[in-house]
Order: structure tokens, then C-alpha cells, then sequence
């Protein structure tokens, strides 16, 4: 049973025969959703003349359908902290992130924020994300069944911290490890959920319960694994003092065997060239998060460096510390980071990042990322009319990487018109039809 949308579409090639980057526009194009699948994606006049009789096309001409934003690192339980000041990364934890993580004992509450959570991801159109819970099981069971409820895309898991935090948040290293696989069993590939191992990083983690999070990432080789590496000076200082046989940060996880396909590793701003090499020879991926770094002041992501050793990139929000859940406000942030440090980030590689490219960095480019036919019928309709000036902006470009350029730069949550997770519409703009 087909359903059929009309718009200009936007997604990258999956064919390695392309640049990894290349754009694949239809100016005029369908858009083909068989129940919860891709069935194709083309020009309009190729396209429409396959369509049974009677079939029902969406007309969404004059806006824009792309993949879904997938952000590849952020924290539910942080949201109700967002925009909160403190003088850098370890003060600002100390001041608002554990106490407010220390609510999510309770599962009510753990509930009802990732049902706010949830929908303003939809509202921005990011349809897949890389999520930290809280210490708390329950937390994790609250955002599953949410986001099943949804139908989305998600990967979620139990922070592990058994030192250097209140004891109202501390677990023990066997009952971390034992509540992670309990949630491996129960979630992981149940739906569309997906888990990740999550110790919260280096100082928060004894040798011991890093050590049970790498064997438990080699028993369930499919898992996730996240963690924040390398985010801020004085962290850095702090784990070099802790583990002082480490050869780097990243040594801390690799010495454990938390580096390989599937680890997604937040910030990695004070990395060395031996670092990113073995970013690259490990297949574990970055989440670049500009706004995070910017606003706790953490540092400037080396775009440079990164791509001198081709390690794997991805963008993300880092909610609470990120300052928005819009992926348009990271990609801005991306932009003047990487011109800070003298490189360049072109709009067609932003794009990219946030779709096909964070998918690929995550291995799961079988199931999301672009409009292949066969995989998850996860797609934003983006309203280039939203703002009178996004509309005079675009109205002005001459062509296609500059209208994604002024998209990137000027977009928010407003310019989202419509999200739809495995086919079904989760989020539509009041106004729009
Ligand atoms: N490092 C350890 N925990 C956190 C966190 O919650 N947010 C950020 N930005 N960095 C961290
Ligand atoms: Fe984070």
C-alpha cells in the first residue's frame, strides 16, 4: 500500500561510486513510502506515471523532504537544565547536572521528560538520536517506552559513574554492569530500540567498571558504546592524574577495549595525532558537539586533524550542555567552529554529517540515513517559507549549496514542517497541511 509525497528531495548517495558527499537532488520529485519502508525516491515525471489510478499524492511542492536529522550524542534527563550557567564542564555537573539527574529515581518523573524530550526532538526534525539516561534503570525503561510508543529510531543506555559523584547517583561496577545487560536483554533490537553502553566518562568510572563495560561491549557485539573523551582542560588534567599509566584519554578506553565499530565518543576537542589514528583504526566515530563546546567554553573541534587521519564524523546537540536541540543551530555553530580553526565545512558536508554520514558512523546505514528503497521511511518536510527572512533569503540563491548554506545558517525548529518516523507523521507545524 503506497504513499506518495511531492517536493523537492534531498538526500546523499549510498553508492561509494559518489563522493561521499554528493548530493542527490530531484528538484520536482516523489517520494514513495511502502507502510514503514522507503519504496523509491525520483523525479516526479519518471515516477508518478507508475502510481495505481487513484492514488493519493501529498502535495508538499515548494518545500523540501529530506532524511531525518540524526543527532549523535545528547541527554534526556538534561533537558529541563538546558541553558544553565556555570563557569566550564566540572562545575556546571556539580551545580546542575546531578542534581537534576538525581530525580530520575523516580520513574513518573523519567516519564514524562522524555515525552517533552521526545517531541521537541520531532519538532526539530531529528528523528534518530544517540541518547544518555541517567544512572537510574528506570530512566532507560522510561525513555524505551516512550520512544516505542513513537515508533522511532532510537539508541539510549544507563550511565555507569561508581566514583567522583554524589552518592545519590553512584552504582557499583558489578551491579552497573549487571543492570546494563539486564537492559541489553530487554531492549536492544526490541522494536526499533537499540543500546548503548554508556560509561559517563573517564574520572566518573573505576578501572574495574571499565573493565566490564569493554567485556560487555565484546559479549554483545552489536551494542553501542558512548562516553565523553578529551571535552575540556581541566577534565583532561583530571584523568591524566587518575590514570596516570594512560598514554592519552583515549587510551583509558582503548586499554579496555571500549574502541571499535559502534563507539560513539562525545567531544574529542584535545586529541593528539596518535589519537585520531587510532579514532580510525578502531572504526569508533566522533560526535562533534559545536554548541556544548562554545557554550561551557571546552574548546574548538579540529576538523583538520580529524580528516588528515580520516576518522568518522558526526554532529550532535549534547543537550543540556548543547544550547539547542535544532540540528540547523549545530550545523551554524559547526560552521564558525571549523572557520575559527581555519577550515571549511561546505553546506552539501553538513548535511551529510547529520544524515547518511551520522548513520554510517553508527553502522546503521542498512536501516536510515538516505532514501535507498528498503530502509526506514524516517523523513522531515523542511519549509524554506518559514521566516519571511528564510523565504527572502532563499528566494536569492543561485544555487543548490547556497540554499543549504542559508538554510543551515538561518533554520531553527521553525522551518521543520512536518516529520515522519517509519511512515507515520510524528510532528506537523501548526499552519501547515
Ligand atoms: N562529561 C561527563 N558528563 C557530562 C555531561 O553530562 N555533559 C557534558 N557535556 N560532558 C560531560
Ligand atoms: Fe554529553
Amino acid at each position: 500500500h503506497l504513499r506518495a509525497y511531492r517536493a523537492s528531495l534531498l538526500h546523499f548517495h549510498a553508492d561509494p561510486a559518489f563522493a561521499e558527499h554528493a548530493y542527490c537532488w530531484h528538484e520536482d520529485g516523489l517520494l514513495l513510502v511502502d507502510g514503514d519502508k522507503i519504496h523509491a525516491a525520483g523525479d516526479y515525471a519518471q515516477l508518478a506515471p507508475l502510481l495505481a489510478e487513484g492514488t493519493n499524492v501529498v502535495d508538499y511542492r515548494g518545500k523540501l523532504i529530506m532524511p531525518g536529522f540524526i543527532d549523535t550524542h545528547l541527554h534526556f534527563p538534561q533537558t529541563d537544565m538546558i541553558a544553565s550557567p556555570a563557569p566550564g564542564l566540572l562545575p556546571w555537573l556539580e551545580t546542575y547536572t546531578f542534581p537534576t539527574e538525581r530525580q530520575f529515581a523516580d520513574p513518573a518523573h523519567g516519564r514524562e521528560v522524555a515525552e517533552f524530550f521526545l517531541d521537541e526532538l520531532l519538532r526539530c526534525g531529528t528523528t534518530t538520536a544517540m541518547v544518555y539516561c541517567t544512572v537510574h534503570k528506570e530512566s532507560v525503561d522510561a525513555f524505551f517506552e516512550a520512544s516505542e510508543a513513537r515508533g522511532l529510531r532510537m539508541v539510549a543506555g544507563k550511565i555507569l559513574m561508581d566514583r567522583n559523584c554524589p552518592d545519590f547517583l553512584a552504582d557499583t561496577a558489578e551491579g552497573g554492569a549487571r543492570d546494563s545487560e539486564d537492559l541489553i536483554k530487554k531492549w536492544h533490537k526490541h522494536g526499533r530500540s537499540l543500546y548503548a553502553i554508556t560509561p559517563r566518562f573517564a574520572p566518573t568510572s573505576t578501572d574495574t567498571q571499565l573493565r566490564l563495560a569493554g567485556e560487555l561491549a565484546q559479549a554483545y557485539p552489536d551494542t553501542f558504546i558512548q562516553t565523553h573523551v578529551s571535552e575540556n582542560p581541566d577534565e583532561c588534567r583530571w584523568v591524566q592524574s587518575l590514570f596516570p599509566a594512560s598514554r592519552s584519554y583515549l587510551d583509558v578506553y582503548d586499554s579496555v577495549g571500549l574502541l571499535r565499530q559502534r563507539t560513539m565518543l562525545g567531544h574529542c576537542i584535545w586529541f593528539d595525532e596518535r589519537d585520531f589514528a587510532r579514532m580510525a583504526e578502531s572504526g569508533a566515530a566522533v560526535a562533534v558537539c559545536p554548541t556544548s563546546n562554545l557554550f561551557l567554553g571546552s574548546g574548538l573541534f579540529d576538523f583538520e586533524g580529524a580528516d588528515a587521519a580520516s576518522v568518522t564524523l558526526s554532529l550532535a546537540s549534547d543537550v543540556g550542555a548543547g544550547t539547542s536541540f535544532s540540528m540547523f543551530h549545530t550545523m551554524n555553530e559547526a560552521y564558525k567552529v571549523a572557520r575559527m580553526k581555519g577550515s571549511y565545512l561546505p553546506a552539501a558536508r553538513m548535511f551529510y554529517l547529520a544524515t547518511l554520514g551520522a548513520a554510517r558512523s553508527m553502522r546503521l546505514e542498512g536501516s536510515i540515513g538516505n532514501f535507498t528503497p528498503g530502509l526506514e521511511a524516517d523523513f522531515i518536510v523542511v519549509d524554506l517559507q518559514a521566516t519571511p527572512l528564510l523565504a527572502r533569503r532563499s528566494a536569492e540563491c543561485n544555487n543548490l549549496e547556497e540554499l543549504l548554506f542559508a538554510l543551515a545558517l538561518l533554520g531553527d525548529d521553525r522551518a521543520i514542517g512536518a516529520t515522519y518516523s517509519g511512515g507515520r507523521l510524528v510532528h506537523q507545524r501548526a499552519g501547515m497541511t
